[in-house]
């Protein structure tokens, strides 16, 4: 029922949890260990799994990418045991402090994150053997932040890239601010994208790139389109994607292709649906 595997990428401890009632998990989440900091802790109804995988004793630096339940789920049992402080943007340290509701598959799936009193991440994190930078990177979260190693050619990318051709938006994504994230993102020099959900150990900068190139031609496709003359659902049936409807059940509207197409809609200024 619970899956977990432990990766080791160098210096980097992966940490893939996840809850798997046919073998294979539904979705992975990883949490990874480097040096003395821990960046995001997991699911809460994975704590038990989590807490043996991990060596907290040598943990003096907790990072959230954000605030989501799947990433921020065990922080506040983290903190309160071992008294370690945990650092993310301050939208996200507001979500924190005053808790948040989860949809019914978030619960299933994941659980909800108990209340943490979290504290705004510092522009650069310096441990004895590692320095990492939070670069803000909005358009999945408001909270969104990556952590990148320079010297190592490392990004901890949170949920910026999860995969190239993303069909499902959550309802409150923004295609704009993904797009200028990534712009950001690929900019600097890495190569080992420790994603949360699908790390590479190679490549890491291509596919920050074509995710980008995929982003930004959905965008133009959906102007174009719009431009035509084209309504929104017009638009969501000439691009129809598969397993739309059954996302849509399963996350009870939350996420689906229809809130990708509205987010590039919404860009425009004179845009009313
Ligand atoms: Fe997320």
């Amino acid at each position: 029922m619970i899956f977990a595997r432990q990766h080791t990428y160098g210096p980097v401890k992966g940490f893939e949890v996840g809850i798997a009632p046919m073998g294979k998990p539904i979705k992975s989440v990883y949490l990874y260990h480097i040096d003395s900091i821990l960046i995001d802790t997991g699911p809460h109804h994975l704590r038990k799994k989590v807490s043996s995988m991990i060596d907290y004793d040598n943990i003096t630096t907790i990072l959230l990418t954000h605030h989501h339940e799947d990433h921020s789920g065990n922080a506040g049992l983290l903190k309160d045991q071992y008294s370690v402080p945990v650092y993310l943007h301050p939208y996200g340290v507001s979500k924190l402090s005053n808790g948040f509701n989860i949809l019914p598959y978030q619960h299933i799936l994941f659980g909800k994150a108990p209340r943490v009193q979290a504290e705004t991440c510092p522009e650069i994190i310096e441990t004895e053997n590692i320095i990492l930078k939070a670069v803000h990177t909005p358009g999945h979260s408001k909270d969104h932040t990556v952590y990148y190693a320079e010297k190592e050619g490392w990004l901890f990318s949170g949920d910026l890239y999860v995969g190239e051709k993303i069909q499902f938006f959550r309802i409150d994504e923004r295609i704009d601010q993904q797009i200028d994230s990534l712009k950001k993102i690929a900019e600097l020099d890495f190569d080992m994208l420790f994603c949360s959900h699908r790390p590479s150990m190679k490549d890491g900068h291509t596919l920050i790139q074509r995710k980008l190139d995929y982003l930004v031609s959905f965008n133009q496709q959906v102007l174009e389109l719009h431009k035509k003359g084209m309504k929104e659902k017009e638009i969501i049936k000439q691009l129809r994607v598969k397993n739309d409807l059954s996302v849509k059940l399963f996350t009870m509207g939350n996420a689906c292709f229809s809130h990708m197409v509205r987010s590039s809609l919404n860009t425009l200024q004179d845009y009313q649906q």
